[in-house]
Order: C-alpha cells, then sequence, then structure tokens
C-alpha cells in the first residue's frame, strides 16, 4: 500500500509532549497555559440566545448554494458595516472555517509548486494547509526593535516568478502585531505591480487592547489589489466549535469577478458549511461582542499582569503586544527554549510553548493571554522563580 508523500508527515509526539503526557497519567499538577480554546476558560456565553438561534425550522430544508446562504452572507456584511466598511454580500463566501478559507485560497491562486509567501515568525497553520495543495511557503521576516515590522525589502527579495500571493496576518498570531498603513500600502503597490494577490488573516481583528494607537481597520473592501479577506467566528465569536468562516473578495472589479466564479466552484465541490450554523449566523454575529469582550478584557488585564511581573529585575521580558490571544517572553538565553519549558514543566509543572513551535527566533516562551487570570499569576510566579534573576 503506498501513501501520497503529501501526508508523510513526522507523527510522532516531541519531547514536551511526551513529558506533559507522562505529567499527566502520573496525576502531577500541570499548569497549563497554552490553552486557547474560549469554551473551556470561564467566559460567560450568552447561552439562551445561542441556542435559541440553532432552534428554528429553517435548519431542517436543504437550500444548498455554493457561497452560502444569502442571510447569512448579509449578516457577514452587517459585522463589516460596525467598522463603517459597506459589502456587497456577493463578494462574500462562506467557509466551514478560517482554515478551509487558506485551502480555497490556495486552490483558487496557486498550481502545483508554485508558492504564497509567509510570515515568520507564525501560527504553525500553514505548512500541513500548502502541503495539501502542493503548493510551497515562502517566508518572510518579521522584525522586533521593541515593536514588530514586516520586512518588507526581504519579502521583495523572496519573490519568484511562481509566487502567487503574500499571507498577511492583521493582527498576527503569535506576535500580536497590526499591520501599520504604510506598511499595508506599501505591501499593495508590490502586490498590483507584479500582479500577486493578498490573502490577509483578520480573525484576530478585534481583539487590539489599545484603540488608542490607531491600529488598522479591516482591509475587506480594498479596491486596488485583489485581496481575500479572512476570517470566522471561531474567534471573533469565541466559537471555533460552530465552524464558520469567510472570504470576502475585494479588489478590481474584473479579478474579483473572476475570482468569485472559480472560488464558487470550489466551494460548490465540497458544499462544506452546515445549514444549522448558517441559520444561526446572524444572531452569532450580532451578539458576538458579548463574547470577544469578556476574551478582550481578560487578554488585556493578563498583558497587565505580566508586564508587572516581569517588571524591572525580572530576567523575564514580555516583547510588545498590541492584541490577540497569545504573549511572547524572551527568556535568558543559556539554553534553548525547548530546554526552558521542559525544565520549567518538570521543575514547576508550568507548561508554555517554546518559541520555535512559531520559529520564533531566540530565546523565548509564548502564553495563551485568555489563561484564567489566578493560573497566570501562580504559574508566572513558578516560573520567574526558575528562571531567577537578572
Ligand atoms: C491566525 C489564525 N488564523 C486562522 C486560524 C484558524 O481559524 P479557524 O478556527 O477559523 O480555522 C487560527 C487558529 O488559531 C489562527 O491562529
Amino acid at each position: 500500500m503506498q501513501f501520497s508523500q503529501r501526508t508523510d508527515w513526522p507523527l510522532r509526539h516531541n519531547r514536551l509532549t511526551e513529558l506533559l503526557d507522562r505529567r499527566r497519567r502520573e496525576g502531577l499538577p500541570v499548569l497549563d497555559l497554552t490553552i486557547s480554546n474560549p469554551t473551556s476558560l470561564g467566559f460567560s456565553y450568552p447561552e439562551k440566545d445561542l441556542l435559541s438561534a440553532f432552534s428554528q425550522p429553517s435548519i431542517l430544508r436543504y437550500t444548498p448554494d455554493p457561497k452560502g446562504m444569502l442571510s447569512a452572507r448579509e449578516a457577514v456584511c452587517g459585522y463589516y458595516r460596525t467598522a463603517s466598511v459597506e459589502l456587497d454580500p456577493a463578494n462574500v463566501l462562506l467557509t466551514a472555517s478560517t482554515s478551509e478559507a487558506y485551502a480555497y485560497a490556495f486552490s483558487l491562486l496557486c498550481n502545483p509548486g508554485d508558492n504564497v509567501l509567509v510570515p515568520t515568525p507564525s501560527y504553525p497553520l500553514f505548512d500541513y494547509l500548502a502541503q495539501l495543495a502542493d503548493v510551497s511557503l515562502v517566508p518572510y521576516p518579521l522584525h522586533y526593535d521593541g515593536s514588530w515590522h514586516v520586512g518588507i525589502d526581504a519579502m521583495e527579495r523572496a519573490m519568484s516568478d511562481r509566487t502567487r500571493a503574500i499571507v498577511l496576518i492583521h493582527p498576527h498570531n503569535p506576535t500580536g502585531a497590526f499591520l501599520k498603513e504604510d506598511e499595508y500600502r506599501r505591501i499593495c503597490r508590490i502586490a498590483a505591480d507584479r500582479g500577486l494577490a493578498l490573502i490577509v488573516d483578520e480573525v484576530f481583528l478585534d481583539y487590539g487592547f489599545d484603540a488608542g494607537r490607531g491600529q488598522m481597520g479591516t482591509t475587506a473592501g480594498t479596491r486596488d489589489v485583489l485581496t481575500l479577506t479572512l476570517s470566522g467566528i471561531s474567534k471573533i465569536a469565541g466559537l471555533p466549535q460552530m465552524k464558520a468562516g469567510w472570504i470576502v473578495l475585494s479588489g478590481p472589479e474584473d479579478l474579483r469577478k473572476a475570482a468569485s466564479e472559480r472560488l464558487e466552484l470550489i466551494a460548490d465541490t465540497y458544499l462544506s458549511v452546515n445549514s444549522p450554523v448558517q441559520v444561526a449566523l446572524p444572531a452569532i454575529l450580532e451578539g458576538h461582542t458579548s463574547v470577544s469582550s469578556q476574551i478582550r478584557q481578560r487578554a488585556a488585564d493578563n498583558v497587565r499582569t505580566l508586564r508587572s511581573l516581569c517588571a524591572e529585575g525580572s530576567s523575564c521580558t514580555l516583547l510588545d503586544v498590541e492584541g490577540g490571544w497569545y504573549g511572547i517572553l524572551r527568556v535568558p538565553n543559556v539554553r534553548s527554549d525547548e530546554e526552558w519549558a521542559l525544565e520549567l514543566l518538570e521543575k514547576r509543572g508550568v507548561y508554555l510553548f517554546p518559541g520555535y513551535f512559531f520559529d520564533i527566533e531566540g530565546c523565548h516562551l509564548v502564553v495563551s493571554l485568555l489563561t484564567e487570570p489566578t493560573l497566570l499569576d501562580e504559574a508566572m510566579r513558578g516560573m520567574l522563580a526558575e528562571l531567577g534573576r537578572k
């Protein structure tokens, strides 16, 4: 029996997950600072409204539309209207998740062997998606000098005649950095000159901590470059289990129309978005801030806690974070990030992601900002004691 090379993945556990499994098997405590599943972290969901959104007779009828039900697409337009962006529902296509939206985007834009540019560091999401679509990933850097910047010169150098698209994550995961207007304008010019599409992942757009910093808004509705703006309710409504995402198509009309026809056929091939979630989407999106505001508040409070715990004298520094669900902690470079993560788990029961999971250069650990505050405080104190003082 032969399987495709596409699926020749190393399926073994790494040392950290092995240690974690062993501790759990042995009943030893684990202070888990990696959890970002919002449904398991004590947020209060509008249960009655959500459940009644799903108990509608229309979920019993099957009326397939490859782009998704018009009422659901109009609800997506309503979400953008709250940010003063007016969209035509014809330019919205529903998917079962943002991950699926990436797969559609890669199928739309790339032949086997073509490439897309992706940021480094990054959430480990693209490798498998790209392999499954026979697409190569070419990294471009994000630089840190007290705040994060897109390495646009390096991005340009990384382009080849097989490059089809640039992936932008706005705000980025795990750095939490928003795109800056000037960066975005420059990237748009480069993409337009070279005939590249932009794939902009905005799943964390509602999670900026500091509106006063004039953070850039959505890219949906832009005119100059073919742009696929991706989002979904797993993050903006804290409902990953409901499985609904979308692509908003923007850009020059001829390209947008051609892309829309092709995407419609891709979506028609799978028809993967279930009817109940489409029927419920207007109510979910109307009420999405009730959970997202709790999540944003907790993340912002946790950033303050981390800043004060890692203040002067500590050997741990929280890198600048403008939003999102993760914080990056710089730790002493006296051993690798994996060794730190193993030691903290072994000696203090504190579980953090090592930075290499996200291709972060140097010695860093990554913490979920959704962690329950008392757990964060206890675990961070244990971690700082282990790290020692400067
Ligand atoms: C930046 C980013 N985009 C997309 C996703 C996946 O979103 P979805 O659950 O809609 O597939 C994740 C998952 O954490 C993510 O970090």
